[in-house]
C-alpha cells in the first residue's frame, strides 16, 4: 500500500516536471500568468509646440495611427479617413482575424477613449503592448515595430494624442478567440532602456527607422497563423481584405519580381497618389496616409528599401490567384514561383 503511494507521488511528480519543461520549451509559461510589464511611473511628456507638430506628422502620418484607429469612407477614392474622426477608433471586424479586432478609441474622451490613462500608460501600451489593466494587446497593434521608436517620437505621439478632440465613440471590446488569446500573452516585452532615434545625417538609417515604426511588413512579408515567414521578409504575398475590397501585397523588394525597376520618382508618386504608371493600387495600400510625407523622408525610405535582401517571389494582383508553394498561400502568379 505504501510503496503503491510511493509510485504514485514520484509518477506525479515526474509529470509535473516533464509539464513544466514541455511548457518552458514551448509556448512558455506567460500564456498562464500574463504578459511580461514593467510597472508604471508617473512621468509626463512637457507639452512642446515641436512635440505637438512632430506627434501630429507621426500620428496621421506614417506610423498608421490614425490609419487604423479611424472610421474610413469606402465610398470615396483613396478609402480616406473621415474627416474630423481621426483616432476615435474602429472596429476591424473578424475577416482573416482570430476573432474580433477593435482598434480602441485614443481620444480623451474619460468614458470611451483614455481620457483616464496616463502618459506613461500610453507610451507603454504604444511600444510594449501591455493596456494600462495589463492585458496584452493583440499584435495587430504594431508594437513589435513600435518598440524601435525613440523616446522622443512616443512622447510627441502621447502629446499630440492629448491634443485631440475628446469625441465620445463606444465601440465593442477586442474579442480573440482561445487558445489564441492565451499564446499573444508571450508578446509582450518591456523596454528597459533608453531608445534613440537613427543618425540625422545617415540616410539609409532614417530610412530603415521610417520603414520600421511605418510597418510596411505588416503587409508586406507574408505570414502563416500570424507568423512572418523567414526568408521572405518584405516579398509579398499576404492577402488583405477590408470593407469588401481585396489585395495581395507586393513584392517590395529589390528583385527582378519586386520593385528592382524603380527609381525615386516611380517610389515617391507611388507612395503619395497611389499610382505606378498608368497601374493604379488597391486603397488597401494605405497611399493616402503617405501622401502626407516630407519628400525627405521618402528619399530615405527608397534608399533603405534598395537595401533589402532581394526576395525571388512572384506576386501579381493582375491576374487569377493561384497555390504559391513559398508562402504557401493563394495569390496572382502563386504558380510561378
Ligand atoms: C495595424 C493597425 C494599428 C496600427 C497601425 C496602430 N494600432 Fe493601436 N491598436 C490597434 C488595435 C487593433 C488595438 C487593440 C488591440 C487589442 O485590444 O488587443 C490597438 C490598441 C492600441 C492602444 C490601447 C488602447 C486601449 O484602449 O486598449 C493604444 C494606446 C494604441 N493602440 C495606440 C496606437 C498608436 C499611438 C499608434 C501609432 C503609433 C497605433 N496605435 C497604431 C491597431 C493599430
Ligand atoms: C495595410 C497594408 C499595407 C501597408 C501597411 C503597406 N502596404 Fe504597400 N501595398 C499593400 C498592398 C495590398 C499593395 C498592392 C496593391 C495593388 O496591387 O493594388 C501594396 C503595394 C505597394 C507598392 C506598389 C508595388 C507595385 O506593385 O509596383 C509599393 C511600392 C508599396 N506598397 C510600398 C509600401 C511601403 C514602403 C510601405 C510602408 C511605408 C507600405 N507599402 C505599407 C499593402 C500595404
Amino acid at each position: 500500500m505504501k510503496k503503491a503511494r510511493r509510485i504514485l507521488l514520484v509518477t506525479l511528480l515526474v509529470l509535473v516536471v516533464l509539464f513544466a519543461v514541455g511548457v518552458t520549451a514551448t509556448i512558455g509559461w506567460r500564456p498562464f500568468i500574463g504578459p511580461k510589464a514593467r510597472p508604471l511611473t508617473s512621468r509626463q511628456f512637457e507639452r512642446t509646440p515641436q512635440r505637438l507638430e512632430r506627434g501630429r506628422y507621426l500620428f496621421l502620418g506614417i506610423a498608421g495611427c490614425a490609419f487604423c484607429h479611424s472610421p474610413h469612407d469606402a465610398n470615396q477614392t483613396g478609402n480616406p479617413i473621415v474627416a474630423g474622426q481621426e483616432g476615435t477608433g474602429r472596429d476591424m471586424g473578424a475577416e482573416g482575424f482570430p476573432g474580433r479586432v477593435v482598434a480602441p478609441n485614443l481620444t480623451p474622451d474619460p468614458q470611451t477613449g483614455l481620457g483616464s490613462w496616463s502618459d506613461d500608460a500610453i507610451a507603454r501600451a504604444i511600444r510594449e503592448g501591455v493596456r494600462m489593466d495589463g492585458r496584452a494587446l493583440f499584435p495587430i497593434m504594431q508594437y513589435q515595430n513600435f518598440r524601435h521608436m525613440s523616446d522622443e517620437d512616443v512622447a510627441s505621439i502621447v502629446v499630440f494624442m492629448r491634443s485631440l478632440p475628446a469625441v465620445h465613440h463606444g465601440l465593442p471590446r477586442t474579442e480573440i478567440v482561445f487558445p489564441v488569446k492565451y499564446l499573444i500573452r508571450s508578446v509582450p516585452q518591456p523596454i528597459t532602456a533608453p531608445v534613440d532615434g537613427p543618425d540625422p545625417n545617415d540616410v539609409i538609417q532614417r530610412g530603415k527607422y521610417l520603414v520600421t515604426i511605418g510597418s510596411c511588413n505588416a503587409c508586406h512579408t507574408p505570414q502563416l497563423r500570424g507568423q512572418k515567414i523567414a526568408g521572405l521578409e518584405y516579398g509579398g504575398g499576404f492577402t488583405l481584405k477590408e470593407n469588401g475590397m481585396s489585395a495581395t501585397a507586393a513584392n517590395i523588394s529589390p528583385d527582378a519580381t519586386g520593385i528592382s525597376y524603380y527609381d525615386e520618382t516611380l517610389f515617391k508618386q507611388a507612395l503619395r497618389s497611389g499610382h505606378v504608371g498608368a497601374r493604379s493600387l488597391s486603397p488597401i495600400m494605405p497611399y493616402e496616409v503617405y501622401s502626407k510625407l516630407t519628400d525627405d523622408d521618402l528619399k530615405a525610405m527608397f534608399a533603405y528599401v534598395r537595401t533589402l535582401k532581394p526576395v525571388k517571389h512572384r506576386v501579381d494582383n493582375a491576374i487569377p490567384a493561384t497555390y504559391c508553394k513559398l508562402c504557401r498561400q493563394m495569390h496572382g502568379g502563386g504558380d510561378q514561383n
